[in-house]
């Protein structure tokens, strides 16, 4: 299969199934110890045959000074050498397409390195024709910040720049200056970062903080929280609860934004006869602000992902809450998703236990949405525990950013024979989940995922059924039905560790158990056994 016109198909998007490469710790071609993208090429057949995904999205891989790890553009029109060349970027999208494996790739509108041409021009003078392509504002009367706003990873979210008398906007860290949307100058030139890529062919964007990219203009304080302290154990967001956020992000304006990046993608889409796609990165809940990203007739972003998982207890009932909150709060039309893990956060096995990784699996790929799967999740790799003084990643999110461990020779195959050593420890575990070893077992987590992946891949229930929810299975499980017009199915995953006999409503066939890497053709039962922290898919008989 390959990547051509969509054929009428725009809703790709919907069946495919995402699979998400931190291009650090994915594969290193070159054997310097840091992932890149010839490492990535080396590894599609594995993404599009032996796991069986649909796309990829891969993380920044622009020309970066790599303090946060490639969300600090310097160069948006080029690779940084850490990870290659431009031609290997365009050998990458190439080789993905030949495979019908679609490629995203994250755009970061919110802000640039403060070693971008932009910022530096922006920085040398206070009438520089960039200035005001980023946020300046002059002190306040005693000197100090211009407003009280705190940045995503503690303190002032400003930075005096004594040279010119002003401080600059950072809501991240202070080398990532926010860029100004308002300005014409640098929407025009973030709209042709997008269109720079989309002429290399790429499928569409995860677009990064997208909430943030447009800010109160009179910079108005935001009204403190007095119920909440900093939180120094939340080193991602250490003095995030002390004020409400409400005029540092989400300015409605951005909504005009959106809308401007999606008629450009549109527009390609319509002339290339292949859709592009906008995934927003939002953090705005409520739910009411949340569907505001899809755009008022669905025409923002074509879905946002959704953390409510990553926030919620890892308990059936909690976990059929979330679920249902955003089924109720989706507009008609509009597609759902849950976000299991990411770059960002500890890894599900770190957050939840081991106990959790066969559920999970179960979760991401029958819930109703568009499922992404973060990379090294399919093998349940654990965190990797990595002691503060050996960080890489200032606010250390490192230990869910392992190299990918693909054999189970030392270094775990994550760079060529007799390559560096790798950026990050490898996960110490890799002999026995190395991507070798797991398909070598029937059992594996690896072989779980494939064929879960390859079951919603045939199924249309899996794929475009409507969620049902069930009260079967007591407690510990969560149970539902995915209904499609010619298919029927049940799931019901299991919490506990005790296997339970859950009574389906109506009798059916087994398509997937957790615990079996097959499972025999038999009579249909409404009985079945739901293994302990595990699950089962069964096609259901009609009804009637
Ligand atoms: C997003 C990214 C995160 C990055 C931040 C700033 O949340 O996922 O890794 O640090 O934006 O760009």
């Amino acid at each position: 299969m390959r990547v051509q016109a969509d054929g009428g198909d725009a809703h790709w998007w919907r069946r495919a199934v995402i699979y998400q490469v931190y291009p650090r710790s994915f594969a290193d071609g070159d054997g310097d110890g840091v992932g890149d993208l010839r490492g990535v090429i080396g590894r599609l057949d594995y993404l599009a045959d032996t796991l069986g995904v649909d796309a990829l999205w891969i993380g920044p891989l622009y020309r970066s000074p790599q303090v946060d790890f490639g969300y600090d553009v310097s160069d948006h029109t080029d690779v940084d050498p850490a990870f290659g060349t431009l031609a290997d970027a365009d050998a990458l999208i190439a080789a993905a397409h030949e495979r019908g494996l679609r490629v995203i790739l994250d755009f970061v509108p919110n802000h640039t390195s403060d070693r971008h041409p932009w910022f530096v021009e922006a920085r040398a003078r206070r009438d520089a024709p960039r200035r005001d392509w980023y946020v300046w504002a002059d002190p306040a009367p005693d000197g100090g910040p211009p407003s009280n706003w705190t940045s995503e990873q503690g303190g002032s979210t400003w930075e005096f720049d004594a040279a010119t008398g002003q401080y600059y906007l950072h809501s991240y860290h202070r080398t990532q200056p926010d860029v100004n949307w308002r300005h014409p100058g640098l929407r025009a030139a973030m709209l042709d970062v997008l269109r720079f890529w989309l002429d290399r062919g790429v499928d569409g964007f995860r677009i990064d903080a997208l909430h943030m990219i447009a800010k109160d203009p009179a910079l108005t304080d935001n009204p403190p929280r007095d119920d909440a302290a900093p939180n120094g154990a939340d080193r991602q967001h250490p003095d995030h609860d002390t004020q409400w956020h409400v005029h540092d992000r989400m300015h409605p304006d951005l909504f005009d934004h959106i809308a401007r990046m999606r008629a450009l993608l549109d527009d390609y889409g319509a002339r290339t006869g292949r859709s592009r796609i906008a995934i927003g990165e939002v953090e705005a809940m409520p739910w009411e602000s949340w569907v505001r990203f899809l755009g008022r007739d669905l025409d923002g972003v074509h879905w946002s992902f959704n953390f409510n998982f990553l926030e919620t207890p890892w308990e059936p009932k909690a976990l059929r809450l979330s679920i249902e909150a955003q089924e109720e709060a989706l507009p008609e039309g509009a597609w759902p998703n849950h976000v299991l893990s990411n770059h960002d956060r500890p890894r599900l096995a770190g957050r939840h236990g081991e106990r959790s990784v066969r559920v999970a699996a179960v979760l991401l790929l029958t819930l109703r949405g568009t499922p992404t799967l973060y990379y090294g999740d399919e093998l349940g790799l654990p965190d990797v525990a990595i002691p503060p003084e050996c960080w890489r990643d200032p606010l250390g999110r490192d230990q869910a950013r392992a190299p990918m461990p693909w054999t189970s020779e030392p270094g775990g195959g994550f760079g060529p024979p007799g390559g560096g050593e790798p950026w990050l420890p490898v996960p110490p575990e890799y002999r026995e989940r190395s991507v070798a070893a797991q398909l070598a077992d029937p059992d594996s987590v690896l072989n779980l995922y494939r064929r879960l992946l390859a079951l919603r891949r045939r199924s249309p229930a899996l794929l475009s059924g409507a969620y049902v929810p069930l009260e079967e299975g007591g407690d510990d499980c969560l149970a539902y039905l995915r209904e499609a017009p010619g298919q029927v199915v049940a799931v019901v995953v299991n919490f506990g560790g005790d296997a339970v006999e859950v009574e389906l409503p109506r009798p059916g066939r087994t398509l997937l158990a957790t615990d079996r890497a097959e499972v025999p053709p038999g009579p249909a039962r409404s009985g079945v056994v739901v293994p302990a922290y595990g699950g089962v898919v069964v096609e259901l008989e009609r009804a009637g």
